[in-house]
């Protein structure tokens, strides 16, 4: 034991005592001290104890703040779990060991602060933050997402040096209440600066406005040095506009000198004329000024905001911006970075939203904490509706926490502290308690405490709409459940029992290859009244970069290490696992619709049709009818091209011009062109792009792809008048010279993570699916003809299969049947599989892309001519899955640079893949970089493939995806080009 004296915060043991959650810690407000603050990031003095209680060691490394220790090369690195808490104690216990972060730094506290109010402000640091200045004890605070201040006036002076420790505690009782799923880390995630204020300073500003122009504005004054001085008041400033005082409330220059003391509030007023209203789509702003002046005119201190006018309300079940039924098409995100982990700066944030904007998001919920404080500026900024979420989630411990009276304050403060921060912003449209913390009590006192005090916001908590949607005394005003089967909400909209909004907080998982059937689902929200839409998860996928040699996170130094969501040589994606901890949950944590380094998977090219403003609804003799799906916007902000594709011709463009039409409203257009008698299966898309520079896309950025069929393909000849020669061995495999490997019948796929965690994968092992044991039952050989009758024996029964070969027209022609007895109900696929020789690296195709595409995953994609090299058709999910599919393909070319190569028809639409790999290599290894390139092709044509759905958390696909018993007929053309 060291002798040294007992420090009084350490003493407090504050991280196993629930009911602490601050001390000396100043309350939280709206007012943004960034500007105009001494920031104190980058390198400090570190040393990582082993638990809090430990002393201090005589050497110190360095550690960059913000930063957690976890990716900054300490021997405490990252884990991986989702819902088991990584120690074994209850709440509140803790583990004796628990690293512990010790920051030092000294700062020059700058001399013109004389006589200033002077503030310390740690953006976010988990779990217990324990402040110090020149050894003396300043607070304790905890709520790892949040900032939290201390006065420091008093203990530092200005012009001279002050020495600043931070001591952070990773493990603690409010670990119990952030047991979110996502990695652990330790550190200080946000940004610490030191700024100061008059001593007569805003305490807090909170801004009220609404869209019938509205503005109110409520100001706190507070005096530190105790009574407020005589003659203060407040003045505000809109866009350059004067406020008026609301004399009816304004006591601060009452004649009763105690009451205007003590209560130090000012209230200001507008009416605005014309008021630009805000909304998602047009996120108009205004600039507000407030200004607390001393009594002689001059200004003590002044806080800016910008301020949206909107109204949001629940009438029925409906959830109202503005008066109107907006769809939330929303996504769960949390600050997440592949190089630091957690901490994401400005320019981050604006990427991911800009993002999500030209993928056609317009909601967020802030899964499952407080963001940094300036996603939600942006957020006003660019147009999102945000679920703001406070960060509690006691997952593992749910039930007895959310009664646990010591953790009732915990609850309490974390709510209250979100609302008090982010009141102001009109991006923040609904208060969430939290996530998966059950419910209890604890709750009720937190949604008591908001519904008072901001009554112009609902509030939800998916533990408490699971009681019941319908339920009005829960602390959720809206029925905002997590992954409900769609008949589930169909029905309850459907009922007549419905009360509250129905916008799932969660749905559509995308791990892995995923998110089928989001199509389906959008088509219901939007024809159900009673349905509004939901938030997919998750944004990211967060795979932390890693060196592959020694296994450490590859830090700030990683940028440019990856891109196009590959990791360069040498490194790679970690999960659950790579970090060498025993206990995770392995690649669960890879469940986002964009790569960890932002790369959008092909899922949010599905998103964006699905959310497009603009939609064909039908094409009818007299032209197109074109309909605008936005809520508040008009076409102006668009242009369009018109492309007429043929399947045996080429593609056709001509200018499009967009009718106007206001939110709702349809009109009919006239068909841009004389459609050629030649040329098959015709296709009209509309090119829909931005027709100048919007804040988050430039001009001519492809806002959605809007496609009608014009014409249908001509049913295939069936006659087969042999006219060449068939080779095949004594198996009766296709002997061909561009093909490698046979054209064989393949049932399986390599498992998607729906597939592994949704029991499918399982069941195909069961079943031998992935390698059944071909026998020849006969091959009849006739001129130019060779039929080929097999059976493909595995454990789970017998597949017949035959191949009839044609030759034809210069080439062959396949028609291929496959019988599978009713017990192999729901495989993987049926279909052909074969490889080619090395060099045909060009895929050319007519059928939908260019992005992947699956039968349940394929509303999106428009149907044209498609080419891209073979290695960019494959998706590096990252657990390698089956992926780089193709829907509804017609026919394909794969070619070498000279033009060489093979060409294939389809008798019709259907799922084709070309890749490098086999379905036994995906299968086989744990991360992309572990995947081999074949040198040739890998082909699969589908008569029928399994839709994704969202098994490994959610439900599986419908009935209507599923690959079935029976006989299953496919045919197909090979040429050599
Ligand atoms: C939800 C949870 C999320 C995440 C997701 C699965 O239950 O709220 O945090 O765990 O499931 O990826
Ligand atoms: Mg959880």
């Amino acid at each position: 034991m060291n002798d040294a004296p007992l420090d009084p915060l350490t003493a407090l043991r504050p991280w196993e005592a629930p009911e602490v959650t601050s001390w000396g810690r100043l309350p939280m407000n709206a007012v943004d001290r960034r500007s105009g603050a001494v920031p104190l990031d980058g390198d400090w003095r570190f040393q990582l104890l082993p638990a809090p209680d430990a002393p201090l060691g005589e050497v110190w490394s360095s550690s960059y703040v913000p930063g957690v220790w976890t990716m900054q090369g300490t021997p405490d690195l990252p884990q991986y779990l989702n819902i088991r808490m990584p120690f074994a104690e209850f709440p509140p216990g803790v583990p004796a060991a628990s690293p512990t972060g010790v920051y030092e730094r000294s700062v020059d506290v700058p001399a013109e602060w004389a006589g200033r109010r002077i503030v310390l402000q740690v953006g976010a640091a988990e779990s217990v933050l324990m402040v110090h200045v020149d050894g003396r004890p300043v607070g304790i605070s905890k709520d790892s997402h949040l900032a939290a201040e201390f006065d420091l006036t008093g203990l530092v002076r200005p012009g001279e040096r002050a020495t600043v420790r931070l001591t952070v505690v990773k493990w603690s009782d409010a670990s119990h209440i952030e047991d979110q799923d996502q990695w652990w880390h330790g550190g200080i995630t946000r940004s610490v600066l030191l700024y100061a204020v008059d001593r007569l300073h805003l305490a807090d500003v909170t801004v009220r406005a609404r869209r019938d122009g509205d503005l109110l504005v409520e100001c706190r004054v507070r005096d530190a040095g105790g009574a407020l001085p005589r003659g203060w008041y407040v003045s505000g400033e809109l866009d350059g506009h004067l406020l008026t005082q609301d004399t009816e409330f304004d006591r601060s220059n009452a004649e009763d000198e105690r009451v205007s003391d003590f209560l130090g509030e000012a209230r200001l007023r507008a009416a605005v004329p014309d008021v630009r209203t805000w909304n998602a789509e047009t996120p108009e702003l205004y600039g507000l000024t407030v200004r607390l002046h001393r009594a002689d005119g001059t200004v003590a201190d002044t806080s800016r905001h910008r301020v949206g006018f909107r109204d949001v309300e629940i009438a029925g079940r409906d959830l109202l911006v503005n008066g109107e039924r907006v769809f939330i098409r929303g996504v769960n995100r949390h600050d997440f970075h592949p190089l630091t982990g957690r901490t994401v700066t400005r320019d981050d944030m604006r990427a991911d939203l800009v993002l999500l904007k030209r993928f056609g998001f317009n909601a967020i919920r802030t899964a499952h904490y407080p963001n940094d404080p300036a996603l939600y500026d942006l957020a006003d900024e660019l147009g999102f509706y945000v679920v703001d979420e406070a960060d509690i989630e006691s997952h593992d411990h749910a039930h007895e926490i959310a009664d646990d009276p010591r953790y009732l304050g915990a609850f309490v403060d974390r709510v209250a502290r979100m609302v008090l921060r982010d009141k102001n912003h009109p991006s923040v449209i609904v208060w969430s308690l939290g996530n998966e913390s059950d419910y209890g009590a604890n709750h009720d006192a937190a949604a008591g405490w908001v519904r008072r005090h901001d009554p112009t916001r609902p509030v939800q908590y998916e533990g408490a709409a699971k009681r019941g949607w319908a339920d009005p005394d829960l602390a959720s005003d809206i029925a905002c459940p997590m992954y409900a089967p769609l008949e589930e909400c169909l029905a309850h909209a459907l009922s007549g029992t419905q009360t509250k909004p129905l916008v799932q907080c969660e749905y559509s998982h995308a791990m892995g290859n995923s998110n089928g059937t989001l199509a389906d689902h959008w088509a219901a929200i939007e024809a159900t009244p009673g349905l509004q839409g939901g938030f997919i998860w998750e944004f990211w996928d967060h795979g932390i970069l890693q060196r592959v040699n020694d296994g450490r996170p590859a830090g700030r130094g990683g940028a440019g290490l990856y891109g196009n969501g590959v990791a360069a040589p040498g490194h790679r994606w970690a999960y659950g696992g790579d970090f060498g901890e025993t206990d995770h949950d392995g690649a669960f944590i890879a469940d986002g619709v964009v790569f960890p380094d932002r790369t959008p998977k092909p899922v949010m090219f599905e998103h964006r049709e699905i959310a497009a403003p603009v939609r064909i609804d039908s094409f009818r003799h007299e032209g197109v009818v074109l309909s605008n799906h936005q809520h508040f916007r008009g076409l102006e902000w668009l242009s369009g091209e018109w492309e007429l594709s043929l399947a045996d011709g080429d593609t056709l463009t001509a200018p499009a011009e967009l009718p106007a039409l206001r939110p709702g409203e349809t009109a009919a257009v006239p068909l841009p062109f004389v459609v050629p008698e030649e040329g098959g299966e015709a296709w009209l898309t509309l090119r829909v792009t931005t027709a100048g520079d919007e804040p988050w896309a430039p001009r001519g950025t492809v806002v959605c792809l809007p496609q009608v069929r014009l014409r249908a393909a001509l049913p295939p000849a069936h006659t087969r008048v042999p006219d060449g020669t068939v080779e095949v061995d004594e198996d009766g495999l296709l002997v061909h010279p561009l093909l490698t490997a046979a054209p064989t019948l393949s049932l399986w796929r390599a498992p998607t993570d729906n597939d592994a965690l949704g029991g499918m994968a399982d069941r195909w092992r069961d079943w031998g699916l992935e390698a059944p044991v071909r026998e020849v039952v006969s091959v009849r050989r006739s001129p130019g003809r060779v039929a080929v009758v097999s059976d493909y024996r595995c454990a789970g029964g017998t597949v017949r299969h035959e191949q009839v070969i044609t030759a034809m027209d210069g080439g062959l022609i396949v028609d291929e049947s496959a019988e599978l007895p009713e017990v192999l109900h729901d495989v993987a696929r049926v279909g052909t599989v074969f490889e080619t020789v090395a060099g045909l690296d060009l895929l050319e195709w007519f059928g939908q892309g260019p992005w992947e595409s699956y039968p349940d995953r394929a509303a999106g994609a428009p149907v044209g001519h498609h080419r891209l090299p073979v290695d960019e058709l494959f998706t590096p999910y990252l657990r390698p899955q089956e992926s780089g599919g193709r829907h509804g393909v017609r026919r394909f070319t794969l070619s070498a640079p000279d033009a060489t190569g093979l060409a294939v028809r389809l008798d019709r639409a259907r799922q084709v893949s070309v890749t490098r790999h086999r379905a036994a290599d995906l299968a086989a290894v744990a991360h992309p970089d572990e995947l081999v390139p074949r040198a040739g092709c890998v082909v699969h044509i589908d008569a029928a493939h399994r839709g994704l759905g969202t098994a490994s958390c959610g439900p599986d696909t419908f009935a209507s995806y599923l690959v079935s018993a029976g006989v299953h007929r496919w045919s197909w053309t090979l040429r050599v080009l």
